[in-house]
């Protein structure tokens, strides 16, 4: 039967080694804006019973193990030890200092009703001092910010946070997830390449360090994992990797899969799949939340638009198919339109043609709501991350490639390119959680049946 099952008999027969997920798991958010209160907010409204985790994968998610005929669909949560939502502490730091209440309340995503229901579990969550600087986000300016002689001091502040919230919250284990506004478009330089040339630069305030990277060397430096959920380079340079490895932090990002992007890499597989051509792809959005307004300054929005593009030219391989995807045209536009809020509205056209090149038109309206989308994603990858750590396979390869699931440009090894497609994605994550446990993969070859 080996020889035809859907079931890869390759696979690791033996479970790798997984620490228990004992005591308490803190999560560190810098930017306690719209998808970090939702993300709080909804993480104790499900606590108290009040609501259900929908989108969230380590919450509601199944994975098939063995044969089709085995029966076997255990809950994720249940198959892989994952920290317990009751077991979840937060801190953040944010430029204005408004509590989590008043920042959710500012950023309206969640009913009030819901709101006053949990208000002194989100009025206990104050915002630390952040480490801001308005020319990396133009549009923003607030004075809950520390001072500092040098980047480098400032990376210590923060590293003395990171201690404070173990020792007030009593936290065994620690991740940092990025919820901050996209910062301008910047390059991988010099600076970037190696732990010792980002410390040199930290000393000398090198322009290419953003305060994002100044974050994330503070929590990779203490051991603590990052994710990113904005496209900044931030995470995604050699200096992080080299300190990820190093410390046994994992990293993952950029860029939370929510709206339209993830339509595009629900969408365009699909086309691939039935080999119908494209021509072009317009797609626009009005959104009226700061993180609209963030991206209406040109730096912020070049790197939103970097991470934005990318997925169609990667997902469908103009190269290998030229007479379908050869020269598809692809626009992205963000338009900040106040009245909306974060009810986004994006509209996608999509010029397609099928046999005999007859074109044909698709039109996408989704009227959906960003945070809404973010808060799950932002559960799972630090539930995730929090796993990665503890798995004696996957704590010092740095890049958790396997999540990029819930990325729009996933973070990939060097010479790499990303896998976008989310389909794939899926079966990556999976088929890495079976590994794990010493689970065959499922190939789903299948003859097996048909013997
Ligand atoms: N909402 C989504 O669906 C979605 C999807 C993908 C990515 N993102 C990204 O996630 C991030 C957060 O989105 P949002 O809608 O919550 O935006 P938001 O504007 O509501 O929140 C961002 C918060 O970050 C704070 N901030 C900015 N720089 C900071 C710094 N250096 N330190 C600490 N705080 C800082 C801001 O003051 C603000 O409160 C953005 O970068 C956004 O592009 C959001």
């Amino acid at each position: 039967m080996a020889k035809s099952s859907d079931t890869a008999t390759q696979a690791s027969s033996q479970a790798t080694k997984i620490a228990p997920a004992r005591g308490k798991l803190g999560v560190m958010i810098p930017g306690m804006g719209a998808v970090a209160t939702t993300f709080m907010a909804g993480v104790e409204a499900v606590r108290k019973g009040i609501a259900e985790p929908i989108g969230s994968l380590t919450q509601m998610g199944t994975i098939r193990l063995g044969k089709r005929t085995d029966g076997r669909s255990p809950k994720i949560k249940e198959f892989v030890p994952l920290a317990g939502l009751n077991d979840i502490e937060f801190t953040g730091w944010d430029i204005f200092e408004e509590d989590a209440y008043e920042s959710a309340m500012h950023a309206a995503v969640l009913e009030k009703d819901l709101l006053n229901q949990i208000k002194p579990f989100l009025k206990s969550i104050q915002p630390r001092k952040a480490v801001f600087d308005r020319n990396y986000v133009k549009k923003l300016d607030g004075k809950h910010v520390k001072k500092g002689k040098s980047k480098r001091d400032l990376a210590e502040q923060l590293r003395d946070d990171i201690r404070d919230f173990k020792k007030t919250s009593g936290a065994d284990r620690l991740i940092m997830i990025w919820c901050g506004s996209t910062e301008i478009f910047l390059e991988r330089g010099e600076v970037h390449s190696s732990v010792k040339a980002f410390e040199k630069g930290l000393d000398k305030n090198d322009e290419n360090i953003a305060p994002s990277m100044i974050y994330a060397y503070a929590a990779l430096s203490e051991g603590v994992p990052f994710a990113n959920g904005a496209p900044n380079l931030t995470v995604d340079i050699p200096a992080m990797m080299e300190l990820s490895r190093k410390n046994n932090a994992p990293i993952a990002g950029k860029d939370f899969k929510t709206g339209q992007t993830l339509m595009k890499t629900i969408l365009a597989p699909g086309f691939k799949a039935r080999m119908l051509g494209l021509n072009g792809w317009f797609s626009t959005n009005i959104l009226g939340n700061r993180d609209g307004e963030v991206l209406d300054d040109p730096g912020s929005f070049k790197t939103k638009e970097e991470s934005k593009l990318s997925v169609l030219e990667q997902i469908l391989q103009p190269s290998l198919y030229p007479q379908l995807y050869k020269d598809f045209y692809h626009k992205v536009r963000i338009n900040y339109y106040p009245p909306r809020g974060d009810n986004k509205e994006g509209w996608d056209n999509i010029d397609i043609f099928g046999w005999l090149g007859y074109p044909m038109q698709i039109k996408v309206d989704f009227l959906c709501r960003d945070s809404i989308l973010a808060a799950p994603i932002a559960l799972d990858l630090v539930l995730f991350l929090d796993l990665a750590q503890r798995s004696e396979h996957l704590r010092g390869i740095g890049i958790q490639e396997w999540l990029s699931f819930y990325l729009k440009s996933p973070m990939t090894a060097p010479g790499l390119y990303p896998e976008h497609d989310l389909f794939i994605q899926l079966i990556k994550l999976k088929n890495t959680l079976r590994h794990l446990r010493g689970e065959p993969l499922i190939t789903h070859l299948g003859l097996e049946y048909y013997d």
